[in-house]
């Protein structure tokens, strides 16, 4: 349907390893000659990013749970139609640090939304496309926390909350993960960066991706 490509996500909370693994995993496959396109979600577009710039901005305190939702649909539809879809049909491995997992684990079972409204609108948001493979890192979020403080980076709007959000976040990552056994595989996020992109190397060779 979208071409020869393969679109895998990469999801779990802040400082799980995420952007760690992309890279890796970029590094991987292009090691075996793959083409391959790393992107984030929400971002990688002008649009996109002007999106995530409001979403993370810690004056907006005044935004509603539902606006939050909306605007990541909106960042996330034009990621999937200006670039996602397009490197698909050239048969490019596509690499996305978080996609619409996320949003079902911090807007659904974090703030609380109906779920399936965050399903439906994930759906719209992402013109139908289901990754074929999901990475979730499980980490527990004083892990979470301490990660980001070692990384040296200051919580934006959506880290600038308390624990016991992280831990329905987390949770929410879990269930999907145990909703959707054929797509998502949860790796413990506390391994080794090198053991993790080991197993993740192992998983994609295995389903023939390189
Ligand atoms: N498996 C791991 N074990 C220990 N530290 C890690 C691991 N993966 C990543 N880190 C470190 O944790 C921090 C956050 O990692 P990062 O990949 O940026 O996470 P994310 O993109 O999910 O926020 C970085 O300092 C990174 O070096
Ligand atoms: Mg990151």
């Amino acid at each position: 349907m979208e071409g020869k490509g393969i679109f895998i996500t990469f999801e779990g909370l802040d400082g799980c390893g995420k952007s760690t693994q992309v890279r890796n995993t970029a590094t991987f496959l292009r090691s075996k000659g793959c083409n391959v396109l790393e992107i984030r979600d929400p971002g990688s577009t002008t649009i996109g990013e002007a999106a995530r710039a409001i979403l993370l901005n810690r004056e907006y305190t005044e935004m509603a749970p539902m606006t939050e939702l909306l605007l990541f649909a909106v960042a996330r539809s034009q990621l999937v139609s200006e670039i996602i879809k397009p490197a698909l049909e050239k048969n490019m491995i596509v690499l996305s640090d978080r996609f619409y997992d996320s949003t079902t684990a911090y807007q659904g079972y974090g703030r609380k939304l109906d779920l399936n409204q965050v399903r439906q609108l994930n759906r719209i948001g992402a013109h139908g496309l289901v990754p074929d493979i999901t990475f979730i890192f499980d980490i527990d979020p004083d892990m979470s926390v301490e990660r980001m403080k070692q990384a040296g980076k200051s919580p934006d709007r959506m880290e600038n909350e308390h624990n016991h959000f992280r831990e329905r976040v987390r949770d929410g990552f879990l269930s999907i993960g145990r909703d959707e056994p054929d797509r998502c595989i949860i790796l413990d996020g506390c391994e080794s960066p090198d053991r993790i992109s080991m197993t993740i190397q192992t998983i994609l060779s295995v389903k023939n991706y390189v």
